[in-house]
């Protein structure tokens, strides 16, 4: 079992409504924990720069952070891009209270968005894709809502990684090639690498960033 959780990411949970109440009840509960949810991030880390120099100008255009917990990568894309409007969506409401009140702070799931086809010009989800349960659904609504010519990165853990950190039952980490995949159905230009913390040390391999084209 270890051997095949290690290829596919962990045996995959159902998306049940109680799997549902359960996620959005450890992550209202889980706001309170600054040191393993933080509310900042130094905008130094390679994780946040891919982000926004991915993006580029942003100005008088619109950003879409899924699950983007307390905001910290979204405060910092703010603060590149004053003139942008910058949606920070979370489903847990005890999560958006730490966000910065310069965002547009939505509680929602990123299954099912409130957002129009193709009302964003940029979307990006880090380290919350892997708590989506239905990836296929939930990589299906960020390129739905995003505008053709707009851009998609995903900051999540690499499956060939899976077992260095402790995970709650239902968190995937994904193989390049499966988020390749799904992201390919809608996009063009599709890539993943390997992401490390800082610019200047080598990736240990836990991140891949995926970036697309819608
Ligand atoms: C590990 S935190 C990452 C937060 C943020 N992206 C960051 O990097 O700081 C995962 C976040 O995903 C959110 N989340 C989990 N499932 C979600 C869903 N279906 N829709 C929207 N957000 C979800 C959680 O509430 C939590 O805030």
């Amino acid at each position: 079992m270890r051997l095949l959780d290690k290829l596919f990411g962990k045996k995959r949970a159902e998306l049940t409504p109680d799997l549902v109440s359960e996620i959005r009840r450890s992550f209202e509960e889980s706001a309170a924990d600054e040191e393993h949810f933080p509310s900042t991030i130094d905008p130094r880390i390679y994780h946040v720069k891919l982000i926004v120099d991915t993006f580029g100008d942003l100005s008088n255009k619109r950003a879409l952070d899924l699950g983007c917990g307390k905001g910290r990568f979204a405060r910092i894309l703010k603060e590149h891009n004053p003139a942008a409007q910058i949606v920070a969506m979370d489903l847990a409401v005890a999560m958006l209270g730490y966000a910065d009140r310069n965002l547009d702070r939505v509680a929602a799931s990123m299954l099912d968005l409130p957002f129009a086809s193709s009302s964003f010009d940029a979307a990006y989800a880090t380290e919350s894709l892997e708590h989506a349960v239905d990836i296929e659904r939930a990589v299906g609504e960020m390129c739905r809502v995003v505008k053709p010519g707009g851009r998609i990165v995903v900051i999540d853990k690499n499956a060939a990684h899976w077992g260095r950190l402790k995970t709650p039952q239902w968190e995937r980490w994904f193989g390049a090639g499966e988020l390749k995949g799904l992201l390919a159905r809608h996009c063009r230009q599709v890539d993943c690498r390997p992401v490390s913390y800082w610019e200047d040390v080598e990736p240990d391999g836990l991140f891949l960033a995926w970036t697309a084209v819608k």
